[in-house]
């Protein structure tokens, strides 16, 4: 946890930024794997942990706006519960770290709530993503499930985006400890990843590395052979010379700051000459990417720079042809490259998505371009300082894409389908690191991870 008065200036901050009303945020229950008892490790929502920093389960805060009240609610562990969880301090202890001087059992909230709406005051909640917090809000309101939205506040949710999005330096040090973590699982997967071993084992020594550290996996492992997949969770491949492997993997310090990084690993530990062609020109786009990262830039343009690094080095290859600008305003470069070029990253790995990706990313007039490819792009606005992003360029071949193009002669006059025809088992190549947006430009968090191809080779053979 920080320290008391970081969660003291949060609050008095979305106080000032929502106004009036009362905000209601909900932090997570346990969650159940297969029975009750048994349930997943705890989460907390990112945002209660934000504002109230308590990493418990069955928690609600309530900021009364217009009685200048704070307020958690929960309830302290009985005698029977000690025997089983050993002994928890008690909510009025732990309300005392955050600053928050009122606590009440969990089963007086609801008559608070109840008043406040017979009163005809404001109850702002944020957008919901678990099925549980939806049906004890409902419960809490007296509500049916499906009227839930009407008291989604936007007002609340934009405050919410607005302070979240811009990271504190104690902030920042977090990410770099969750980056330390990445560190280790990014060089450990280089040393492991050999012809004969299962995906698996990699992944499985990459999840114990971020466990071993306090932490946790930030987002399931995406390690395969099968790069072109972009979200591929499957590990039992068996790996063989020849191969290269995706890992984008991260981890979440104790507290729930993430990192998120992606390397491309020869299996053999030497790229061959194609796949030093295609990892170049995604090396490429991500440094000039980088580069492109400063305050007032829309990231959309940083998203096309990209678009346009991959187009014009696949051009040198042969497998696109014409004019650069006009192929990507043709959207040629979505078939190689199919999602956007990064996201913002902090208590979430894609952070406050749960939220509504629109608040996070975009604004009233820089919208989200709904066509194939660029709809996958959840930054597009200005960055500002302080904010931490993600920068992942890739170039995917995936067969079943290629296909369809093909047979519907997509883009036929950019696009050299027999050449394109020749990389349909090549896989997939993403490089993806964590920036802070600066006042003057960016920083790139965290300690270099081995990235060129000599560093990414030495790595792999380095025993
Ligand atoms: N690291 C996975 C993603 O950014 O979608
Ligand atoms: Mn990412």
């Amino acid at each position: 946890m920080f320290g008391t008065e970081t969660y003291i200036e949060r609050r008095r901050r979305l106080q000032a930024d929502v106004k009036s009303g009362l905000i209601l945020l909900l932090g997570n229950d346990e969650s159940p794997m297969n029975y009750p008892d048994n349930p997943y490790r705890f989460r907390q929502d990112s945002t209660f942990g934000y504002f109230f920093g308590l990493d418990f389960s069955g928690l609600a805060g309530v900021i009364d706006i217009d009685e200048q009240r704070e307020c958690v609610f929960g309830n302290d562990v009985t005698v029977d519960e000690i025997i089983w969880m050993g002994p928890q301090p008690a909510l009025k202890e732990k309300c005392g770290e955050i600053g928050v001087k009122n606590s009440a059992a969990f089963d007086k909230l609801g008559g608070i709530l109840k008043d406040a709406l017979e009163k005809g005051r404001t109850i702002h909640i944020l957008p919901q993503y678990r099925g549980d917090t939806i049906l004890k809000i409902a419960g809490l309101l007296e509500i049916p499930v499906a009227r839930i939205g009407d008291f989604v506040s936007e007002a609340l949710t934009k405050a919410v985006v607005a302070q979240r999005s811009v990271k504190s330096e104690e902030e920042i040090r977090e990410i770099e400890a969750a980056l330390d973590i990445a560190y280790e699982m990014q060089t450990t997967a280089m040393k492991l990843a050999k012809p004969g071993v299962y995906e698996r084992e990699v992944a499985g020594a990459m999840e114990g590395i971020a466990l071993s550290r306090g932490g946790r996996l930030s987002f399931p492992t995406i390690f395969s052979v099968h790069g072109e997949t972009l979200h591929n969770h499957y590990h039992g491949n068996l790996m063989k010379a020849g191969d290269i492997a995706v890992n984008d993997s991260g981890a979440e310090t104790a507290m729930g700051y993430a990192s998120d990084i992606t390397r491309t690993i020869p299996i053999s530990g030497k790229f061959s000459q194609r796949q030093k062609e295609i990892y170049s020109i995604v090396f490429d786009a991500q440094r000039k990417a980088l580069e492109a990262v400063a305050p007032g830039v829309e990231f959309r343009n940083v998203h096309r720079l990209a678009g346009k690094i991959l187009v014009s080095g696949l051009k040198d290859l042969g497998l696109v042809k014409g004019d650069i600008d006009e192929a990507v305003d043709a959207g040629v470069h979505t078939l190689f490259f199919q999602c956007g070029l990064g996201h913002m990253m902090g208590l979430d790995v894609h952070d406050m998505e749960g939220l509504g990706e629109d608040y996070v990313g975009y604004t009233d007039t820089i919208k989200r371009n709904p066509e194939f490819g660029w709809r996958s792009l959840r930054l597009g606005k200005a960055l500002e300082p302080g904010y931490v992003i993600t920068v992942e360029p890739g170039i995917y071949f995936i067969p079943e894409l290629i296909e369809r193009w093909r047979a519907e002669n997509k883009c036929a006059q950019f696009i050299d389908y027999n050449a394109v025809e020749e990389y349909k088992d090549f896989g997939g190549v993403r490089i993806e690191d964590d920036v802070l947006v600066t006042e003057s430009g960016r920083r790139e968090l965290g300690k270099p991870i081995p990235r060129t191809i000599d560093e990414v080779e030495q790595a792999c053979n380095n025993q």
